[in-house]
This record gives structure tokens, C-alpha cells and sequence, in this order.
């Protein structure tokens, strides 16, 4: 039991045709800590975001997004998650500042502004080319502008530093770290790789080919597994075997 829970799934199942991705997913996220989600390609991890942001409607369990039901309440609790989910899709031949602007009328809010957006991806001196000419790096930070532009209060980010950079990837960890603490946002990200999230995660969550194995707090299990926690983490994912 949690205190201030974000997002609660309880015995999540999502099956496509006869194959059972999902089994039995029980997730508990509270509000302004960093959830890492860990997960070898295949595992799950898209499929539970989709449940999250209402893109797959699951086969029987349940979620709430900040104690409420997700499928009961849905467009209410859309408005207070950001995601960035796969590769981001844009208007294309408009700029990233008017993409931006479309999704904050959408969104029918000023939320953090376009112009604050674009610097805190570190896009303002794009925001005027075409997003048609951005590069993979590029789109996943504007895919991420996206996300908190309109300062929600649960940020879920599938592998979003996917096509960064070394200084792009630290940026973003830092860009995290502020919304958790400076804007108590609670962020849900993924990742097949450990230390991509191990410095910034409060908790992290392991899902085995569609099974959570494993939902700790990341400072504990760092204390009980000294100098061997990259170890532990892939004996976690691969129940012993290898797969990487
Ligand atoms: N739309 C779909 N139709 C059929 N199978 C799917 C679909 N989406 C995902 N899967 C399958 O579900 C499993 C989990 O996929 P996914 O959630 O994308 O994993 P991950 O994000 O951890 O790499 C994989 O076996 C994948 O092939
Ligand atoms: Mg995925």
C-alpha cells in the first residue's frame, strides 16, 4: 500500500488474439517520484503504456490516475498526463513552435508556454524549421516538449532518450529531475537499458515477458547490492537466462 499514488494498476491483462502480453500487471507510482520501468525489448512496456494513456482499452484489470478510475474518467485524467509513446507523430511540414501551439489549443491551457517548452528541450533556436527537417535526436526532444507543455502532473516517457546524444541524454535527466522537483510532476519512464535510468529513478519496476518480477525502491536495493546492481538488474530481467 502506497501513500499519494499517481497511477494504480491492479491485475492489468491485455492479450492480442490468442497471445497474453500482459499477466496480471499490478503497478503502484507515487506522486512526484520517478518510476523506472524496466523491460528487455518485447516485454511489455509500450503495452502497459498504451493501458495507461487509454490508446488499448485491456482485457480485465483496472487503473487509477490519481485515485481515479482511468476508464471511467478518462478525459479528465488525459488531461493530466503527458506521454511520449513510440516514435512521435507531427504535422509535419509546420514548425515545432506551431506544432507546440497546436497541441497547447488542444489542450485548451498556456500550461508552461511555447517559448519556455522549446528552451527546456533545449529546441529554441529550431523552433522555427520545419519539424519534416528534424533530425531523430531532435523530434524526441520536441516529442517531449510536447509531453509537459502542458504541465500535467504525470509525464509517461517510453524510451525517450531514444536517438540522443551523450549531452542531449544528460540534459533530459536533469530536465526531469527539475519537473519532479521543482514542478511535483510524476514521471513513468522506460527503458531496456539500466543505466540510462538508474540516476534519476526513485523506483524501479521490472516487467519479464509481460510479468512485473520486481517493484523496489532503487536507493535500497542499491545499499543491498553494492557495486553489482547492473548484475542483479539483468538477472532480474532475464530470470538467469540471457537474452540480451
Ligand atoms: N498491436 C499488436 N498486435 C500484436 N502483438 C503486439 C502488438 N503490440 C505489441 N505486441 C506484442 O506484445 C509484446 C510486447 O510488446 P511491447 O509492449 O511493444 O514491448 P516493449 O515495449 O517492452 O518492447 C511483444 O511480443 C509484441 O510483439
Ligand atoms: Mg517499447
Amino acid at each position: 500500500m502506497c501513500l499519494q499514488i499517481a497511477i494504480q494498476t491492479n491485475h492489468l491483462v491485455k492479450c492480442f488474439g490468442n497471445n497474453k502480453v500482459i499477466k496480471d500487471c499490478s503497478m503502484c507510482i507515487e506522486q512526484g517520484t520517478i518510476y523506472g520501468f524496466l523491460g528487455a525489448n518485447g516485454a511489455g512496456k509500450t503495452t502497459i503504456f498504451k493501458l495507461l494513456t487509454g490508446l488499448l482499452i485491456p482485457d480485465s484489470g483496472s487503473t487509477e490516475i490519481l485515485g481515479s478510475a482511468m476508464l471511467k474518467n478518462r478525459d479528465r485524467m488525459l488531461s493530466q498526463i503527458g506521454s511520449l509513446i513510440e516514435s512521435p507523430a507531427f504535422y509535419e511540414h509546420l514548425s515545432a513552435r506551431k506544432n507546440l501551439e497546436i497541441h497547447l489549443a488542444y489542450m485548451n491551457t498556456s500550461g508552461f508556454g511555447v517559448e519556455k517548452a522549446l528552451q527546456m528541450v533545449g529546441l529554441s533556436d529550431v523552433g522555427e524549421k520545419t519539424v519534416a527537417k528534424f533530425s531523430l535526436g531532435m523530434r524526441q526532444r520536441l516529442g517531449i516538449a510536447r509531453a509537459l507543455i502542458h504541465q500535467p502532473k504525470i509525464l509517461i516517457l517510453d524510451e525517450p532518450i531514444n536517438g540522443l546524444d551523450p549531452m542531449g541524454i544528460k540534459a533530459m535527466r536533469e530536465l526531469f529531475l527539475i519537473l519532479t522537483k521543482e514542478n511535483g510532476m510524476t514521471i513513468l519512464i522506460s527503458s531496456h537499458i539500466l543505466s540510462e535510468i538508474e540516476h534519476i529513478a526513485d523506483t524501479i519496476g521490472v516487467i519479464v515477458d509481460g510479468k512485473i518480477v520486481c517493484e523496489s525502491n532503487l536507493a535500497q536495493i542499491k545499499a543491498e547490492h553494492k557495486g553489482s546492481l547492473e548484475d542483479y538488474f539483468f538477472a532480474t530481467m532475464n530470470g538467469g537466462n540471457q537474452l540480451w
